[in-house]
């Protein structure tokens, strides 16, 4: 049997993240690991902060808090709030774990011993101002490329291009603003990463047929580019340190570039889960040789993570010449814009995890995100299109459906699930109708097309509310009472069925769904097959509780609210 091994894009610390990022990582993994324990796969979701880098030194010094502290803190932040969008990591590590730290040294050995690795003299940007190195993302300036103004050192936003900081037109500091920057030089190690050009290119190539074309495209521009050599040493204070004996001595006080340490924390943070639970190598299996053989490994990210995935992470890898498992399939998201322009963290612009929860619960987050996920291109975030979505899908379709039918058969036949009258010709078209669309819902999560899967339960959840209103057992509970039942008793079970299918997506409405029927066990499971048997499961005589209202509408005050409280204009 296949093991799911499933990784999301690790949250930067410096502070809670946004819509934008859930949707592009997170929430989408969590779905997929949501429906893959339905199915019954073993499987394992692993996520942690990413705690390296100037952006983390930065957000402490803001703070006035050591480094170490304010990560330590904003990591339970973090986990906690994940907890509240209800993502079902098994683990949440931290990417300064020591387990970290000593996979990326021992990367880094084999690396350097494999000959893969060179001590070149670089030109770095320091900043007067600050009177630090600037690494990467804190120097700006205009991209080589397609002329982006606000390019960052590390990459250009605009055309998705790595950049080198010193490639940047017209540098800046982004903290200070200063172009009171000098460029010094400074040893650092650089990973041969063009030696590996055809071994990443087959690789690749060998994914054609099942890695989505925005992870193709980009993954293959950047091999036709020419594979630049890649430096993996920072001079910063936070970090992991680089081994004395790598460098031959010239690499004193270094440490790793965050980038290079990053995605190492997805195998860092699986032995985290194994040291916590007293697993013991358990976490070797999932990633390492034979062992791992059986282990199908999916990531998911915001699409500009998709070259460090592609081409950064794997040459790491592969120069390993150790048999660590490489990614299988790879699910890249577009970006999610916030009533037309960016999210943005450093502006503060448009909806946070937390501020999202205290609006209003997970689930209608989680349902409205997924919904819209931008998968084939962008999406648009508005106040009035997310009103529209809720009100009309989650209240006035799933939520109104479970609450007419539970009502009805506490106020009719004693709240229990009737036994008379027999499923006719309106039941079995049904049956017919679901065994395909349930058929087509799983084969779309199945293939992380989350849009189509989302459309499909949503034509579920009409399908039951079109049932009922032409079932109508409240019309024929005076003249043919056992038809009235029948209905009744259909209704109910689609009332269990939809809390089956819900759960990878809504999980707290799900289970209050499903409970209204019977207690839900903590995974609920996917729904056997076929439907004619699914929906005609519940005992006669059986008891059932009808729930209090699962979603209340946004009204048209709470929009106007929420567009002057979360506008997002820049402040002057
Ligand atoms: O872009 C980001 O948010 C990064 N912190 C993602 C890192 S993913 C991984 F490689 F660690
Ligand atoms: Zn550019």
């Amino acid at each position: 049997m296949t093991r799911i091994l499933i990784t999301s894009a690790l949250p930067y610390i410096n502070g809670v993240k946004h819509l934008g990022n859930l949707v592009g990582s997170m929430l989408p993994a969590d779905v997929y690991a949501r429906f893959r324990r339905a199915r019954g796969d073993e499987t394992l979701f692993i996520c942690a902060t990413d705690e390296h880098g100037t952006p983390a030194e930065l957000a402490a010094l803001e703070a006035g808090q050591d480094v170490a502290t304010y990560c330590r803190e904003q990591h339970a932040i973090q986990k906690e709030i994940g907890k509240r969008f209800a993502l079902s990591w098994d683990f949440f590590g931290r990417s300064s774990s020591v387990q970290n730290r000593e996979l990326t040294q021992h990367f880094a050995r084999v690396l350097w011993k494999r000959g893969h690795l060179d001590v070149r003299t670089t030109k770095q940007v320091y900043s007067h101002a600050e009177k630090r190195f600037l690494p990467d993302r804190y120097v700006i300036g205009s991209c080589p490329y397609c002329g982006y103004e606000r390019a960052r050192g590390d990459q250009c936003e605009n055309c998705t291009r790595v950049l080198d900081p010193t490639d940047l037109i017209d540098p800046r500091s982004a903290v200070s603003g200063s172009g009171e920057i000098e460029i010094r030089e400074s040893a650092h190690l650089f990973l041969k990463q063009s030696e590996f050009v055809e071994q990443l290119r087959a690789w690749i190539e060998s994914h054609e047929n099942d890695w989505p074309n925005l992870v193709l495209s980009i993954a293959r521009k950047w091999l036709d580019e020419g594979l630049k050599d890649r430096g993996i040493t920072r001079d910063l204070e936070w970090g992991i340190p680089v081994p004395d004996d790598i460098g031959d001595g010239k690499l004193k006080g270094k440490v790793f570039y965050v980038w290079f340490d990053a995605p190492i924390e997805y195998i860092g943070a699986t032995k985290e889960w194994a040291d916590a639970g007293g697993k013991g190598d358990a976490w070797r299996g999932w990633w390492y040789g034979e062992a791992a053989k059986d282990v199908r490994y999916y990531e998911f990210m915001g699409k500009d993570n998709i070259p460090f995935h592609t081409v950064g992470f794997p040459v790491t890898i592969m120069a390993s010449g150790e048999p660590w498992k490489l990614v299988d399939r790879l699910k890249g998201a577009n970006y999610i814009n916030y009533d037309g322009g960016k999210f943005s963290t450093s502006q503060k612009r448009g909806v946070f995890m937390d501020t999202a929860l205290e609006l209003l619960p997970a689930d209608y987050w989680r349902y409205y995100l997924m919904a819209n996920m931008p998968e084939s291109s962008d999406s648009n975030f508005t106040w009035e299109h997310f009103a529209g979505v809720v009100n009309k899908d989650l209240a006035d379709v799933l939520g109104n459906f479970v609450n007419r039918i539970t009502k009805f058969t506490a106020a009719r036949f004693e709240g229990c699930v009737p036994g008379e009258g027999s499923y006719g010709a309106e039941e079995t078209g049904l049956i017919v109708e679901l065994d395909h669309r349930v058929a087509q819902y799983s084969a779309h999560l199945e293939q992380i097309e989350f849009r189509k899967a989302l459309a499909e339960l949503r034509a579920i959840w009409v399908a039951g509310n079109e049932y009922l209103t032409r079932a109508a057992p409240w019309t024929h509970i005076k003249s043919d009472r056992a038809k009235a039942a029948a209905g009744v008793r259909m209704g109910l079970n689609l009332v269990h069925l939809l809390g089956h299918l819900s759960w990878p997506v809504i999980p707290t409405a799900a289970r209050a769904i499903h409970e209204a029927i019977q207690p839900a066990p903590k995974v609920i499971p996917w729904p056997g097959e076929p439907m004619a048997e699914f929906l005609d499961a519940l005992e006669a005589g059986q008891q059932i509780h009808a729930p209090d209202v699962l979603f209340a509408k946004v009204t048209d005050e709470q929009v106007v609210e929420w567009k002057v409280r979360f506008g997002g204009e820049t402040k002057p």
